[in-house]
């Protein structure tokens, strides 16, 4: 192991060469831009979507899963529609926009793409869930906000080759979160590293700030409609590492993270209940993701 001192980094640098890194596609842009938005309707979803052939049939093949058990076989997107809904169209469509831009960086750096998926989508749905409890409006750009906020990590695997796989064997054996690890040798953390990605991307502002905050909802001053959904994701982030866990109730969660209490006064009662909605949700959700994944 390198002494600690050597892997001291410039986050400006970093940033530098997030020029070099893929760049997203039009069609992911497009989508993951209106879906961020409550406002979509379903005839501009599917005029982005049908000019993506890949796309399409990616949405097809879903549509035709036995996940979903339709007698004949669904041909078009008008009616995937009427199958599966808008709602979980627009999903799928998301999910498939933002696992694209997750291989897309998978390609070269050997990176355990499976288990960086299921924590996100894990993190999505869990976001789901608590925007249904706290927040309705705010659902399907928590979903989104879930998928993208560890997308750092993957920049920092594909950009610090050698130091990010020490980081977060350093954070395994001083049993610390990654970013607390990554705050101390390299001066900031994914979030920061993710965020200047969607920043580069032209994503939504608020998903730049998901991102950053996502450890740290405290540090985040800005529009109080952006504080709620930074501290959601950072709550879905929380959740979801008790859901991957093995250790049962409240003291997992902060052990995980010794402030969850500053931000949220959950009886355990309500934390379990609100846990056991988020595994619902996944597993209500589970074919489908797979499918995306596999
Ligand atoms: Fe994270
Ligand atoms: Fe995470």
């Amino acid at each position: 192991m390198k002494a600690e001192t050597a892997m001291t980094y410039q986050l400006d640098k970093l940033i530098g060469q997030i020029k070099k890194l893929p760049t997203i596609n039009a069609v992911a842009f497009q989508v993951i831009q209106l879906c961020s938005d409550s406002d979509t309707s379903i005839s501009q979803l599917v005029k982005v979507i049908s000019v993506d052939q890949s796309l399409t049939s990616q949405v097809l093949r879903i549509a035709n899963s036995s996940y979903f058990n339709y007698p004949r076989k669904i041909t078009t997107l008008e009616r995937a529609i009427v199958i599966l809904g808008f709602n979980l169209l627009r999903d799928i469509a998301v999910s498939i926009a933002i696992y694209s831009l997750y291989k897309g960086f998978s390609a070269q750096s050997g990176v355990d793409l499976g288990a960086q998926w299921r924590h996100s989508i894990t993190t999505a749905f869990t976001g789901r869930a608590i925007a249904e409890k706290l927040d309705p409006a705010a659902k399907e750009v928590l979903y989104i906000a879930g998928l993208l906020h560890d997308l750092g990590k993957l920049v920092e695997l594909r950009l610090l080759p050698e130091e990010f796989p020490m980081l977060v064997e350093k954070s395994r054996q001083e049993g610390l979160r990654l970013d607390v690890v990554e705050r101390r040798l390299l001066g900031f953390h994914h979030g920061d590293v993710g965020a200047a990605l969607l920043e580069r991307w032209n994503l939504p502002e608020k998903l730049h700030q998901s991102t950053r905050y996502h450890h740290y909802p405290e540090e985040f001053e800005g529009d109080p409609a952006v504080a709620g959904l930074v501290r959601q994701v950072y709550l879905a982030n929380v959740v979801s590492h008790y859901l991957e866990g093995e250790q049962p109730g409240m003291e997992a969660v902060v052990a995980y993270d010794p402030d969850f209490t500053r931000y949220f006064s959950f009886s355990e009662e309500e934390f379990l209940g609100l846990v056991d909605y988020a595994q619902e949700l996944i597993a209500q959700n589970q074919a489908f993701f797979d499918i995306i994944g596999s």
